[in-house]
Parts: structure tokens; sequence; C-alpha cells
């Protein structure tokens, strides 16, 4: 080829752009990158969501947590649990009707999808694709982690929290930096991160962060003994956490939110307590038990956690002056119970009516896809 001068260079680029073009069209990402218009690929640019996020300048900040998509492959992917005459016409094309109607009826700030988003995919790329469509759609800014279920297909757990980090509009993140140097921190799992929310524009809390949220991941499913049991929060997970609440905490102590999919042992003990919503299953959760509570306790800040994985609890319950709260189920291709309507939960937070310089209250409340989209259990979890 080198005595060809110019013309073998030529051909040798387009072998090289052609093996370049061909290896990104095979992989999952492909479609991300590319898109193809009149079969001219150009590249495609992530749509940002402008951070840091901020209260509204009404003082509000309202979150919607989706809980346990179950996304499968659209159309095909026939409902579990529906009353047999809705059985027919309905798929998950079902779960993203209910999220565009929830999003268009509470126009969150921020939508949490807490794990689970995907199951029973031949290809996860394509089912987080549609799973999120809504999301992307409105272009509100959201953040994923996992469930036990997303990486039953093709991907693991560090490429779905990867390409759901690339996804337009989302925040989510692989795992936290560090400041200087810039690296990764040595940490367990795929989807820890921490979620600013500012004041207004114009407000003093400018540049002060007023609410902060944790998210993440409390795993899959591991083998402990010789026993199957479920993923937890680990010892290097927690040291993250605390470090990261200190420091945040400056001469005011922002209050916080926790996210995760699996519950914690403690909750189990709601059964026996004051409860807002309905405690419907056993409360599926590790063997192991990290002390996570203990954690959040010792931290100060954290006044709620907010959890998915039991698709039929959808209650709040106080353990330790924390709240322990259930979205319930989102998704139509997720077991749930023929009748008892799927849901979604939604945090707001709400500032001091005058100066704004501090969250004065945290309530919650659900809404059902019933014909009215009613909205039930609204409840005060903490008021400063
Ligand atoms: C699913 O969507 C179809 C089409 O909009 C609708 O007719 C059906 O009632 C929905 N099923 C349920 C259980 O919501
Ligand atoms: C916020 O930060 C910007 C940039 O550092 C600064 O110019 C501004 O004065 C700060 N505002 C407040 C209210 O602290």
């Amino acid at each position: 080829m080198e005595k060809d001068g110019d013309g073998g260079i030529r051909q040798c680029c387009k072998v090289i752009a052609l093996i370049i073009f061909s290896t990104l069209s095979i992989l999952p990402l492909h479609f991300f990158l590319l898109t193809t218009y009149n079969h001219v690929a150009t590249p495609k640019v992530k749509r940002s969501a402008l951070l840091p996020l901020r209260f509204r300048h009404d003082g509000t900040f309202k979150i919607l947590q989706v809980a346990d998509m179950h996304y499968g492959m659209g159309k095909i992917s026939r409902c579990r649990d529906v009353l047999p005459s809705e059985f027919d016409r309905c798929s998950d094309i079902n779960t993203t009707s209910f999220l565009r109607n929830m999003i268009h009826t509470e126009m969150p700030d921020l939508i949490v999808f807490t794990g689970d988003n995907i199951k029973g995919t031949a290809d996860a790329a394509e089912s987080l694709f549609s799973a999120f469509a809504p999301v992307i759609e409105s272009r509100i800014p959201w953040a994923a982690i996992l469930g036990n279920h997303d990486q039953e297909s093709t991907m693991n757990r560090e490429e779905l929290m990867s390409l759901i980090s690339l996804m337009d509009y989302s925040i989510s993140q692989v795992n936290p930096y560090s400041e200087v140097p810039r690296k990764l921190v040595e940490i367990d799992g795929f989807g820890n991160y921490n979620i600013k929310i500012h004041g207004s524009f114009g407000s003093d809390m400018v540049n002060t962060s007023m609410l902060n949220l944790y998210l993440l991941d409390s795993g899959d499913r591991e083998t402990v003994d010789g026993r199957q049991t479920y993923g937890w929060i680990k010892k290097s997970q927690l040291l993250w956490l605390s470090e990261t609440s200190k420091q945040l905490q400056g001469t005011y102590v922002s209050p916080a939110l926790a996210f995760f999919h699996i519950p914690i042992q403690e909750v189990r003990g709601l059964w026996y307590k004051e409860i807002t919503g309905q405690f419907q299953e056993a409360v599926a959760c590790s063997s192991v038990n990290t002390g996570v509570l203990d954690s959040l306790v010792a931290m100060g800040d954290v006044k709620a956690v907010f959890m998915g994985h039991d698709h039929l609890n959808d209650f709040c319950g106080d353990i330790d002056g924390i709240w322990f709260c259930y979205g319930g189920g989102v998704g139509y291709h997720a077991y749930g119970r023929a009748g008892w309507s799927r849901r979604v939960r939604v945090i707001s937070a709400e500032l001091g009516q005058k100066s704004q310089k501090r969250v004065k209250k945290i309530r919650t409340w659900k809404r059902l896809d019933d014909d009215f989209f009613t909205k039930i259990d609204e409840q005060v979890l903490w008021e400063d």
C-alpha cells in the first residue's frame, strides 16, 4: 500500500472509517451516539439539564418517585396482575401512558427512578430508551438507580449506569468522584451519587445546597454462607455517604433524602407500628445488615428514605426519627395486585414563606392510575 501513495492512504482511511463505523453500529450505544438523517450519520450531543437544580421562585421543589417500571419490550410485554377484562389491551405501553400522565399532572422538578426500571427484555439499551422516553420528552431532569433486575439482559450494572448517565436530561452518575485529584472514589456498586438542590436565582441561597439527595446502589443478589439473598448497601458506600454528608453540613444542616431500591431489615418492624399506606407483602431484603439505619441516624440530615422493590407495599413509617417510604409499583409488566391501582409517589419540599432561607416542610403523597389520578395518603414527613 505504501507504493500507491495518496490513493493507498485514502483506501486505508476508508477501511479504518468503515471499521469504526461498523464497530459503533454493533455497540448497543450506537443509536445513541449517531442519529441517521438521510443515511448521513451525525454525532448527537447529550442534552443536559441545567445544574445545580434549584428551588422554584415560589420556594417549592417537587420530586416524582417512579418505582419498579419493569419495562420490557413495549407492546409485546403483557401486563401482569390486571383484571381479566383488562388483560387483552394491556402492555408496557400502559406504563408509558401512566408515566406521561403523572408528569403532566404533577409537573415535578425532578424525577427519580428507584430501580427495576427494566426487566424481561432482549435488549437492555432499547428498553431503557423506551422506559425513559416520557421523561426525556418532558425535558425534566431525572435520575435513576438500579434494582435487582435491571442487569438481567444484555448489559451489566456498570454499563447500564453509564448509558443512563449519558441519556438526555439525565443527571444520574455512575459513581462519585473525589474533588482533588478528580478520580473515581473506590466504592461498591454502580449508581452512588449526590444531588444538590440550591436556592433559586436571585435569592441569598443561590450558591447554597438547601436539600441534598443521596442515591445508593443496594445491589442485586448475593450468596452468603451458601444461601441466596438480596444485595445490600456496603460499608464503603456508608463511608462515602457519611463523609459526603459531613462535607455538605455547614453552619446550617440542610435536610436530605435518600433513595435506594432494596429495603433494610428494620422496615419489617413497621408491621407493628402506625403507618400511612398499605403493608401487603413481606419485606424482601438482605440477610446481611451493615448498619444502614445507624449510619443514617448518626448523619442527622436524612429525614426520609424512598425505596422500591416490594410493589404491594406503599406505606411510610417512622423508624428512629427517619421516615421509610415505599413508592408502590408503577409498572404494568411487573407483579402487582389486580384491582389495586399502579401508583407513584410525590415528594414536595417547601421553603419558609418570607426569607426562603431554609426548608420548612417536606410532604409526600401518592397518585393512582385510575380515572381521576386520585391523590391519596398525603402526609407531612418533616417540619423545621
Ligand atoms: C391500557 O391501555 C389501553 C389503551 O389505552 C386501555 O384501553 C386500557 O384500559 C389500559 N389498561 C389498564 C389496566 O389501565
Ligand atoms: C454566588 O456565587 C457567584 C459566583 O461565585 C457570586 O458572584 C455571587 O455573589 C454569589 N451570590 C451569593 C448570594 O452568595
